[in-house]
């Protein structure tokens, strides 16, 4: 009785454990584009099964059954699935369009040029059934209204306007009637974003009352307003010298442009010595009158002791300064009466 039971309970076992048997197929390997009907977990050998290509593909002529063979794989199929081709596209006017293929699944993006608004979808998908989700886009140009015009001016358009429509890029110079001055943007355009840009003022400038200049003068004593583009002279007393422009102009700010300056001479502090002046030497007391210019540049003598010899060392004048060269020794009176051959300026030069 025992032994009966227990063959019993081995075989209920049995019936529970997992299949393991090489003899069944899986389930067949069937990629992204081919499906089969019905779905079970394994099957027997000889069991047959349909494949078909999924929405979207289109199949190849060939056998589309494959059997579950003895050995527990699957015959090869001969079924090739290809993805369905969506017409090419055309293109873009005023715009670009961005694909890698156009088969089921591939997708386009427009976009269109700079000035131009995309009208409609600006990605289509290629569908299932060989059509693009939506009509291709297009690009319209922006368009501005009217210009705006500065009171007391006007705009003279690049080319003359037809019909009522302003698109992107339309533009214009813009002037003032005279003698009202243009302050802003001269060019003006329709722009991206549908607006014109930012338009010029006219404006009537004037400049204050020219004022003087000091050791100078101004050459037409014109103590008035002046107006834009009106210019003034200026000269500078005897000894000076002008530093910056002679002219100055009213600018578009109402301001004057930079006035020059009048720079003084200078006096050269040496009592006893020689100089080198344009070219040419000069005893100190000979040179008259001692006055250089602003700029000027002239040249003292200084001595090289170890080597005994002199040297000429320059230095310039600079609006009413000049420095003597530290090098410079000015010689006692003794010396420079009697002793002058032993002077710098007198012996060998380097
Ligand atoms: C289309 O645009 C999307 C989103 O910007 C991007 O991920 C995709 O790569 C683009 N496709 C192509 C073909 O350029
Ligand atoms: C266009 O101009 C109008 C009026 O000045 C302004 O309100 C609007 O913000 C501007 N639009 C853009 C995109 O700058």
């Amino acid at each position: 009785m025992a032994p009966s039971l227990s063959l019993l309970l081995i075989c209920l076992l049995a019936l529970y454990t997992p299949v393991t048997s090489k003899n069944e197929c899986g389930r067949p390997p069937l990629g992204d584009d081919k499906e089969l009907e019905g779905f079970q977990r394994v099957y027997s050998p000889g069991d047959e099964v349909v494949l078909s290509c999924k929405r979207g593909y289109t199949p190849s002529s060939g056998s589309r059954t494959i059997i579950c063979t003895a050995s527990g794989e699957w015959t090869k199929s001969r079924l090739t699935c290809s993805a369905k081709s969506c017409s090419f596209p055309e293109a873009l006017d005023y715009g670009d369009m961005e694909f890698v293929d156009i088969v089921y699944r591939s997708i386009i993006n427009y976009t269109c040029h700079e000035g131009y608004i995309l009208q409609g979808a600006s990605t289509i998908e290629c569908l299932y059934d060989g059509q693009w989700s939506d009509p291709p886009p297009k690009c319209t140009p922006v368009i501005c209204g009217l210009p705006p015009i500065p009171k007391y001016g006007k705009i003279v358009y690049d080319r003359t306007l037809t019909g009522n429509t302003i698109v992107f890029g339309f533009g214009g110079t813009y002037e003032c009637f005279p003698p009202l001055v243009l302050i802003g943007n001269e060019r003006g355009s329709c722009s991206t974003n549908g607006n014109w840009t930012e338009p010029p003022e006219c404006k009537l400038v004037t400049c204050s009352a020219p004022t003087g200049i000091k050791n100078g003068y101004m050459t037409i004593n014109d103590k008035r307003e002046h107006g834009f583009k009106e210019t003034v002279k200026y000269g500078c007393n005897v000894d000076y010298v002008l530093d910056g422009p002679v002219e100055i102009e009213c600018l578009k700010t109402g301001d004057w442009s930079m006035k020059p300056v009048c720079r003084g001479s200078c006096k050269i502090g040496i009592k006893r010595g020689r100089i080198l002046f344009n070219g040419k030497t000069f005893w100190i007391e000979g040179f008259e009158p001692n006055k250089i210019l602003h700029a000027d540049i002239v040249f003292v003598f200084c001595m090289n002791k170890e080597n005994k010899c002199g040297y000429a060392v320059s230095t310039q004048c600079i609006d009413g300064k000049l420095n003597i060269p530290a090098c410079f020794e000015e010689p006692s009176g003794i010396t420079y009466q009697l002793k002058y051959n032993f002077l710098p300026f007198e012996i060998a030069q380097w």
